[in-house]
């Protein structure tokens, strides 16, 4: 059983000793409004032991360094080792959020080539790299569309979401201070257009939009749903989340989208997954960069680079500093590593392994796991477990659970919502044709044993750290912290 480093706490180990204090103490230098009665208690603990302890404890989780990770809308992909190295240059790694910007050239650089690279990608010309997240992304779309619209005089109260949107989307339009109205899916898995025309009108803010969707599914009527928004004076909002499907292909900004969030921790490679820093940064069309969130990293004429505040219609700050710097230094790192012709063969190969493992899955389950929307997918696809559970008698969770136990990380489960017992499966690609393989046999061996035994997946996991675990009650009545 894992104890807490509070409890292998023995008084008076250390793991590190501050040298002897070589400058003038001043007990008064910290106010006494900030100051402690008693010393916080802090674990007591040699090296070795704290260095065990953070090892043991990170081989508990699953993680993309250790296996297949097809967690669909999540882009597990690999992230290459020469991130690390690059971010943790003392220069970058070391550098003050506070450091004066004549001080911290080569960060404002970087940053700037960062947001002129993310415009090539999105083809829209203005970025900020402020969001710290997708969902911050869609706060700041939101934001700015309002900003976009009071600017003209014009308050519209409704933002449009697909049936098959992300649930930030809506969470993000109803923090905007707008009303959410859904719009339904055609039999194709694209936008309904008659369903769209039925609920546009000018007092329609924005449609919030992913392409390819939440289903896998290339919108193919995207130039219609932009000029049908763009006529009512609308904006297009462009999520981003599945961005890793046409970068380098296709832009969103030749697609009609005004504004679009891109998520660095997926697209652009960083660990991600336990809560880790990402980032959200977005780019705009002409007519909403007035608004962008200030300050503005900007190359000046003697080319050197700044904060630019000066912008008297931005809808302010949206985090404290700049971003998270580490995350813009490993997506840099992917894009100059790649250059534009590997940033679309990555795209390539996502869309590629998505239609081998679905042509996998269906040829060895199609019968039990059919295909939600059979057609060519993008990066990728929705099963249906409808049909296993009528006929085997087990649960999407129960072979999601089954799953850790042949050592492959479960797809998204559940999501998209309008698809019964969904398995959303997202491979990247950078999985071997091998892993892909061994993933579907794997599945098809679950079915099998369940057509014997159900009892055996309604059980599973077996050889993990911790069995099933109360995945409602966890998110419900959550306990985040050790008594003390
Ligand atoms: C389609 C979609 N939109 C938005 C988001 C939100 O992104 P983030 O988790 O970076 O806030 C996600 C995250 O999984 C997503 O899959």
């Amino acid at each position: 059983m894992t104890v807490t480093i509070f409890e292998k706490s023995v008084e008076g180990r250390r793991a590190f000793v501050a040298p002897e204090l070589d400058v003038p103490r001043d007990d008064d230098a910290l106010p006494e409004r900030f100051r402690r009665a008693e010393a916080p208690r802090l674990p007591e603990i040699s090296e070795p032991e704290i260095v065990r302890h953070y090892t043991q404890l990170s081989t508990k989780n699953f993680h993309v360094d250790q296996g297949f990770y097809p967690l669909g809308s999540c882009t597990m992909k690999h992230n290459p080792k020469l991130h690390e190295r690059v971010a943790a240059l003392p220069g970058h790694a070391r550098l003050h959020p506070l450091q004066a910007p004549a001080r911290a050239q080569g960060a404002l650089q970087l940053m700037w080539e960062l947001q002129v690279a993310l415009a090539e990608i999105a083809g829209l010309p203005h970025v900020s790299l402020q969001p710290s997240a997708g969902s911050q992304g869609e706060l700041a779309g939101v934001l700015l569309t309002r900003a976009f619209h009071e600017a003209q005089g014009k308050h519209r109260h409704k933002v449009l979401t697909p049936d098959t949107a992300h649930g930030t989307n809506p969470a993000t339009v109803t923090m905007g201070g707008y009303e959410v109205v859904k719009v339904g899916t055609a039999d194709d898995g694209g936008v309904d257009l008659e369903d769209l025309r039925a609920k546009v009108d000018d007092d329609v803010a924005s449609l919030m939009l992913t392409n390819p969707n939440t289903l896998g599914v290339f919108d193919r009527n995207i130039e219609e749903i932009a000029t049908i928004m763009h006529d009512v004076g609308a904006t297009l909002y462009y999520d981003g989340a599945n961005l890793n499907a046409v970068m380098g292909r296709a832009r969103p900004g030749d697609m009609g989208f005004d504004i679009v969030h891109y998520n660095l921790h997926k697209t652009f490679t960083q660990p991600h997954g336990g809560g880790g820093p990402g980032a959200g940064p977005i780019a705009v069309s002409d007519r909403i960069e007035p608004f962008l969130p200030r300050p503005q990293v900007v190359r000046r004429e003697d080319g050197s680079y700044g904060l630019d505040f000066d912008r008297p219609q931005s809808i302010g700050r949206l985090r404290g500093f700049q971003g998270n710097f580490g995350v813009f230094v490993r997506s840099y790192a992917y894009i100059l590593s790649l250059g534009a012709d590997g940033l679309a063969e990555a795209s390539d190969t996502a869309v590629l392994n998505a239609n081998y493992l679905m042509a996998r899955l269906r040829e060895l389950c199609g019968e039990h796991l059919p295909v939600a929307f059979d057609r060519t997918c993008m990066h990728e696809f929705v099963l249906t477990g409808g049909p296993m559970k009528k006929a085997l008698g087990i649960r999407t969770l129960d072979l999601a659970k089954r799953l850790l136990d042949h050592d492959f990380h479960p797809p998204t489960v559940y999501f998209p919502l309008l698809v019964d017992e969904a398995l959303l499966i997202e491979p990247t690609e950078t999985e071997t044709r091998e892993t892909l393989d061994a993933f579907a046999e794997g599945v098809a061996e679950i079915l099998r044993e369940a057509a014997e035994d159900p009892s055996i997946a309604r059980g599973a996991p077996y050889d993990t750290p911790v069995r099933r675990l109360d995945e409602a009650g966890a998110a419900k009545r959550p306990v985040v912290r050790q008594a003390l």
